[in-house]
């Protein structure tokens, strides 16, 4: 239990989670879990001891998303990026994900999770295509939380694919430049099946999105922490939902319609 859950319970204050108007979840959670590699190297260790670290930040969202109920998390694991770090990181990194998805299958099928995946899948090696293929397939009729890995994801990628796919479909006549509208548009992505994220939180202290759901954060609330992600636990994530549950969503309008709508 994290330190501040325990002196919140001591002196008979409500901790963050027990604050969270369930009524008032967002659907959809996303976040950029940066801070792996400065973590690990303030503690004198390899950038790959913070990404190990970071799988526990993982499975402790995951649970945590469950217990409160969100519907949807989606997590930036690989940018398209990413590739140009070192080469021994970026094995490192696939080796960890192939590992990881073995590790924790059984666990996340038994807890009801489904398994998606957006981003350059054809890019990763075979063994991880394999091992993502299997897991996504394993928990297809799942019900419960659904967890997006972005994995060789950018959003001007995921963009520029479904470019090349509505031209595709143009020229084939399936659809004319008239019908086009944001719903075929989205059709045409990644995440063509999953709402737009209601909140999109970034670990590590950098304040941007890095290329990230580029379309779908439209009107995302955005929470930036200090927090370095092998650090980020529950009790952050419920600080996170409260701050969203505090702030007024205008989607374009002004305070009082919104305001006379509730
Ligand atoms: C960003 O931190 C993090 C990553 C590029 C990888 C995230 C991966 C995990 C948390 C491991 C779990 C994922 C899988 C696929 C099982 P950074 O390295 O950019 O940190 P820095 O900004 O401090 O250098």
């Amino acid at each position: 239990m994290p330190q501040s859950t325990n002196f919140a319970l001591h002196f008979n204050m409500q901790t963050f989670k027990e604050q969270i108007d369930n009524a008032k979840l967002p659907k959809h959670i996303a976040i950029i879990m940066d801070g792996n590699g400065r973590w690990a190297q303030q503690r004198g260790e390899d950038r790959l001891f913070g990404h190990y670290e970071g799988v526990k930040s993982v499975r402790n969202m995951v649970e945590a998303c469950g217990e409160i109920g969100i519907e949807y998390l989606t997590l930036y694991a690989f940018s398209t990026e990413n590739w140009n770090r070192p080469e021994v990181e970026v094995e490192g990194l696939m080796e960890l994900l192939v590992n990881t998805i073995r590790k924790e299958i059984d666990d996340l099928h038994k807890n009801g999770v489904r398994l998606h995946v957006i981003g350059d899948i054809a890019s990763l090696p075979a063994s991880a295509q394999k091992e993502l293929a299997e897991a996504r397939e394993i928990t297809k009729n799942n019900k419960g939380l659904n967890l997006v890995m972005a994995l060789s994801y950018s959003g001007r990628w995921e963009i520029i694919n479904a470019i090349q796919n509505i031209m595709k479909d143009v020229k084939s006549g399936k659809i004319n430049s008239e019908m086009m509208d944001v719903s075929i548009f989205e059709s045409y992505l990644n995440t063509s099946h999953i709402p737009d994220p209601e909140l999109l939180i970034r670990t590590g202290g950098d304040n941007r999105i890095s290329n990230f759901l580029l379309f779908q954060i439209a009107y995302a609330e955005l929470y930036f922490t200090e927090t370095h992600w092998p650090e980020f636990r529950k009790e952050n994530l419920y600080q996170a939902i409260l701050e969203f549950q505090n702030r007024e969503r205008r989607f374009g309008k002004t305070s009082d319609q919104i305001q006379a709508k509730a």
